[in-house]
């Protein structure tokens, strides 16, 4: 059986990048015979589109003038099976670095305007691929409600450029995924989230369970500025914080 190909993009600057975690779970959910193809925006040379129009142009169609490295993406993206999009949400959207290289895919679009089968209009796409595309996320603020401007927003990108939107991995309240244990369910929720993909597509039960707070709003709240003071009382609180939803978390299990 041939390999299936994962170009999969991660898109935190920071090390360790909690979102790359939950990239990796997915990934490795996906089992065997899968070839992934990693790639960090940040840390490549890519630069942004220039609305130059060459790659719409009889002279060079689908070729860019820029001859930086969105060429190994782009490569990749031609041959890849499932499409996994990783970023940490910046300002309720995407990181700038990410932004930038979803821009860039718009060489995959050819320039005609045509009636789209969703009502309103749509480029052809240049290529015949509509890899399985997943968003894979996490936020820094308790609600999930914080990505009510992304969620959408990535399924009408999906749409407009021809990737086959296959779900969602999104967790809010990440200020506390370094807290023993109290995330440990989602990371088996991810990975199973993963094994669906494989089979089709991310059930809604398994995104709807992934997302589900670890503690009450208020709780993390209190804990996410107790953190960031640096001070041993509110050190002590942070953990006191912490061991309470982890009791809570044991007794739900
Ligand atoms: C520039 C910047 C903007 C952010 N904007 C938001 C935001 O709009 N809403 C939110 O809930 N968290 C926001 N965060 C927090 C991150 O989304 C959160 O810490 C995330 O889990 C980081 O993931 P990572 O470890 O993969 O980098 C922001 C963080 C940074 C650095």
């Amino acid at each position: 059986m041939n390999k299936k190909i994962i170009l999969a993009i991660s898109g935190s600057m920071r090390k360790p990048s909690f979102t790359e975690k939950m990239l990796d779970l997915c990934i490795e959910g996906m089992g065997e015979n899968v070839e992934v193809r990693k790639f960090y925006p940040h840390k490549m040379n890519i630069g942004p589109c220039t609305s130059c129009w060459s790659c719409w142009g009889k002279k060079t169609p689908g070729v860019c003038v820029q001859k930086d490295d969105f060429q190994e993406i782009l490569e990749a993206y031609k041959q890849a099976d499932y499409f996994l999009l990783a970023a940490p949400l910046y300002i309720f959207s995407f990181p700038a670095t990410v932004k930038n290289v979803i821009d860039r895919f718009f060489i995959t679009l050819e320039p005609a305007q045509v009636k789209s089968a969703r009502g309103g209009t749509e480029h052809p796409k240049r290529f015949d691929r509509h890899p399985k595309t997943v968003l894979i996320s996490s936020c820094g603020f308790p609600e999930i409600e914080n990505f009510d401007l992304l969620r959408p927003y990535f399924r009408k990108i999906c749409d407009e450029m021809g990737w086959t939107w296959s779900g969602e991995i999104l967790i809010s309240a990440a200020g506390i995924a370094g807290a023993p244990k109290l995330f440990d369910r989602k990371y088996e929720l991810i990975k199973k989230a993963g094994a669906e993909l494989r089979e089709g597509s991310i059930s809604k039960e398994t995104t709807d369970e992934i997302a589900a707070p670890a503690m009450s709003a208020e709780d993390y709240r209190k804990m996410a500025t107790a953190s960031f003071s640096g001070g041993i009382i509110d050190k002590i609180k942070t953990i006191s914080i912490a061991m309470k939803a982890m009791r809570e978390a044991e007794k739900k299990s």
